[in-house]
């Protein structure tokens, strides 16, 4: 059975009861691992890491990290988990995920649900995978101080992981995109080199941004990461703009947008970061990456690594592989020995 039609079948069901049922389905099967006949020309080091290929689960898809080991048996060279939050909490009231079928799009204001860091991380320590794990981290919606739950997730998840991703780009936990001004995001980075100082970790620490930035707050953000040493960024998270070119009759859901109608902008705000950062601090670029093509054109826009989630929905798992495959042919025709030659060339 072709893609197409198990995908027209899913359609028939609540988006959020389709994707419990994936975790199910994937929770219980046996997945031979592929990822080892990668081609040599998707290889990459970044984050002091060897991936065998650039193409990352996004956050978002494997919240309670409970199929991260079959996600990365599947293909992906990395799978970022979470978001996770000190307590377990149930998020936003349902429904809260749409699908925007004609638009390739999804809206969701899920909220972080999720079952906390205590019972996720023991999860995680019974898990043990070879393979890069990403953990992205946020605060609980009644918490008194979100920094303090920032570094409450970091001291419990630093060793347990690849890196941490600093999720402050959701737009479904009130005002968390405020960590985006200068004096929070500043606040809230030395807390977290702090603690990693403390620690002695030497767990990398990447932070995920929003869409919906301007040239302002681009500077905001490169002036931080630059002079706190941070060791990578996530660009970009959903969307609470970009509605006006919408077909499908949900578009004015609220919540963050996802997929092919943000891969434009997504792309454009990588272009900005790395004409400012270049290769000093690495971009794992996200937003509507659904192929071959898509894929190429942030690796040329500025990003070192890849990550899905909205393209693996309407694609299904084996997109995986035909990413990487499209990409690997799309740089040897165009005369790259390696992937890292192709970063960024796109950016002037
Ligand atoms: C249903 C859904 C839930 C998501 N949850 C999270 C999340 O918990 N944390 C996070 O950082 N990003 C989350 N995201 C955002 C994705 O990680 C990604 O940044 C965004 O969807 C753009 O990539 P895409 O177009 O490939 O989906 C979520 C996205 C979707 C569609």
């Amino acid at each position: 059975m072709n893609y197409q039609i198990i995908n027209s079948l899913i359609n028939k069901f609540d988006p959020e009861l389709a994707h419990s049922l994936a975790i199910q389905f994937l929770k219980n099967i046996y997945i031979p691992i592929f990822s080892s006949k990668d081609d040599e020309i998707l290889k990459i080091n970044v984050l002091g890491k060897k991936f065998s290929n650039p193409v990352g689960l996004a956050a978002g898809f494997d919240k309670n990290a409970e199929v991260y080991d079959k996600m990365l048996a599947l293909g992906f060279g990395f799978a970022e988990v979470g978001t996770i939050t000190p307590k377990a909490q149930e998020g936003n009231l349902k429904p809260r995920v749409f699908r925007l079928n004609e638009d390739e799009a999804i809206i969701n204001r899920l909220g972080f649900p999720n079952e906390g860091l205590h019972k996720i991380k023991s999860r995680v320590e019974s898990k043990k995978v070879e393979g890069i794990l990403g953990i992205n981290i946020g605060p609980n919606k009644d918490s008194v101080s979100r920094i303090d739950d920032y570094v409450e997730c970091f001291k419990n998840f630093h060793n347990l992981c690849s890196y941490i991703c600093i999720n402050i780009s959701s737009p479904n936990t009130e005002n968390l995109r405020n960590f985006h001004d200068q004096e929070n995001l500043k606040k809230l980075l030395s807390e977290i080199l702090q603690i990693k100082k403390i620690l002695d970790s030497k767990t990398p620490v990447v932070l995920k941004i929003s869409p919906d930035i301007n040239d302002g707050d681009i500077n905001i953000i490169c002036k931080n990461i630059l002079e706190f040493n941070l060791d990578g960024l996530v660009l970009t998270n959903t969307s609470i703009k970009l509605r006006e070119n919408l077909v499908s009759d949900k578009k004015n859901e609220v919540g963050g947008l996802s997929g092919t109608p943000i891969n434009e902008t997504s792309n454009l705000i990588i272009k900005k970061f790395f004409k400012i950062i270049k290769n000093k601090i690495p971009i794992i670029g996200v937003g509507g990456v659904s192929s071959g093509a898509t894929a190429y054109e942030k690796i040329r826009a500025g990003a070192s690594l890849l990550q899905l989630y909205t393209g693996l929905v309407y694609k299904g798992p084996f997109i995986v592989k035909t990413i990487k495959n499209e990409l690997a042919k799309l740089l040897k025709k165009d005369g790259f020995s390696s992937l890292q030659e192709a970063v960024g060339v796109d950016s002037e």
